[in-house]
Formats: C-alpha cells, sequence, structure tokens
C-alpha cells in the first residue's frame, strides 16, 4: 500500500489516521459517559477523564497530519458518472467532518485551561498553558464541546450512511479505498 493518496485510492498514512480517529471517537464518548456510573468520588472518575483529555489530544494531532497530509499527495478522482451534486455534498461532508475533528479537541483543551487545569497527554508530557483562568468563559466552551459532540453524532452517521449506500446499493469502490487491508 502507498504511503500517500493514489488517484485511485486512498494511502497508508491517510487510512491509518481515518480509522485511528473514528477508534478513538468512539473510545471518547465510552470514557465520559462509562464515568457517570461510579460513585461520585470515586478514582475511576478522574482516571477516565484524564484518559478522555489525553485520547482527545491525540485525535487531534491525528486531525492535524490528515489534513497536511491531503495536500501532499493527490486526492483519490471520484468516477465522471458521479453526480455533481453528490461530489458536492461529499466535499460538504467531508468539510464538516474535518471541523469535527478539530473542534472536540481544541473546545475540550480550552475548556480545561480556562478552567484552571493543565492539559496533561497520559504521563508523557503537558500541554503549555496558554490561557489564563476565566470560570465563566469555560463554562461557555463546555456547552460548545457538549453541543458538539451531539451534531458530530449526526454528522458521522450520515457519513457512514453514505459509505455503505455507495458499497451496497451502488456498488462503486468508494468505500473500499478508504478500507485498511483492501487492494484496489
Ligand atoms: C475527539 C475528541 C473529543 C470528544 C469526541 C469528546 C467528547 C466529549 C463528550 C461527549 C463529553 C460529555 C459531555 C457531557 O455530557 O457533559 C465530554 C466532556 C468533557 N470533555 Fe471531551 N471530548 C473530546 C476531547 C476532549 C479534550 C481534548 C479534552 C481536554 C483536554 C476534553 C475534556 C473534557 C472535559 C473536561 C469534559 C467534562 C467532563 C465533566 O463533565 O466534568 N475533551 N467530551
Ligand atoms: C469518527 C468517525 C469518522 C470521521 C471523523 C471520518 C472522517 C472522514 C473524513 C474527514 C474523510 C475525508 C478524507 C479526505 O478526503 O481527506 C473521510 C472519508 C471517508 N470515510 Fe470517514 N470518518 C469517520 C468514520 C467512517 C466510517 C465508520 C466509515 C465507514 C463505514 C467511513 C468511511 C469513509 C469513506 C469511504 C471515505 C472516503 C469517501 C470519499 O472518497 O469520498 N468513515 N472520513
Amino acid at each position: 500500500m502507498p504511503l500517500k493518496n493514489t488517484e485511485r485510492q486512498f494511502g497508508f498514512i491517510t487510512k491509518l489516521c481515518h480509522w485511528l480517529i473514528f477508534i478513538l471517537f468512539i473510545v471518547q464518548y465510552f470514557l465520559v459517559y462509562r464515568r457517570e456510573y461510579f460513585p461520585k468520588d470515586a478514582p475511576e472518575k478522574l482516571q477516565y477523564i484524564l484518559l478522555h483529555k489525553s485520547f482527545g489530544v491525540i485525535v487531534l494531532a491525528l486531525a492535524l497530519l490528515m489534513l497536511v497530509w491531503r495536500h501532499v499527495g493527490r486526492r483519490p478522482a471520484y468516477d465522471n458518472s458521479m453526480p455533481h451534486a453528490q461530489k458536492c455534498a461529499a466535499r460538504i461532508m467531508h468539510l464538516l467532518l474535518y471541523i469535527s475533528m478539530l473542534v472536540m479537541p481544541i473546545s475540550g483543551i480550552t475548556m480545561s485551561q480556562l478552567g484552571g487545569r493543565t492539559v496533561k497527554v497520559f504521563d508523557w508530557f503537558a500541554l503549555p498553558n496558554i490561557l489564563d483562568k476565566n470560570k465563566e468563559f469555560s463554562e461557555l466552551v463546555y456547552y460548545v464541546h457538549l453541543y458538539s459532540s451531539y451534531i458530530i453524532i449526526g454528522i458521522v452517521s450520515l457519513h457512514i450512511i453514505a459509505a455503505l449506500y455507495h458499497h451496497f446499493i451502488q456498488k462503486d469502490n468508494i468505500l473500499s479505498r478508504m478500507l485498511p487491508f483492501k487492494k484496489i
């Protein structure tokens, strides 16, 4: 499998970022919601949120790499037979997905720093604190984080439905060229 994207399929780096981000999104939702099942002062609560923050920063790094990598190689072309409206819809959808992958971690980091907390990535390193403590603003950003997390479920669901529609109804190679071990 080539490292870079080619005219026909996505390369190794794009596929790796794409599927790791997908897995990490599921892990992120699991961590914050599973936390609710522990009693108020249980140590697991803190552990889960620390993991949530660390994985969130990893999502940000992967999303940035995926975005940069998009401009290193070429993007696999769509078939000429695909209607213009469908190509436009795909572009808008991908833009929304990229925004989602950035908004979630950036709002998370902003909210934590405004709340006066340092963001650590596991025990490896801490992000520099570039924002001064501001409780009210931190609360506002929390709502951005919360409502974005709901909107993203809708966006990703549409994206998955579109991918499955291409694969099973239109029977084209749109899904195959993003699958991890598929050679087309
Ligand atoms: C892909 C990235 C991320 C996703 C999908 C995500 C998703 C979520 C979701 C669904 C919630 C639950 C909101 C609620 O019901 O209260 C939440 C809460 C939270 N997230 Fe994230 N998040 C991400 C990244 C981050 C990052 C990078 C940080 C900080 C460095 C962060 C910090 C927090 C905090 C502090 C909470 C509030 C927990 C509480 O209720 O005390 N998140 N996140
Ligand atoms: C958190 C979940 C996901 C996110 C954030 C996400 C994000 C993205 C982004 C940003 C792209 C555009 C890549 C580019 O052209 O630069 C993309 C492409 C793609 N994704 Fe996802 N994705 C997710 C989950 C999935 C899942 C579960 C599937 C399969 C069922 C899937 C299938 C695809 C396919 C087939 C493409 C290529 C579409 C095309 O060539 O037009 N994605 N995804």
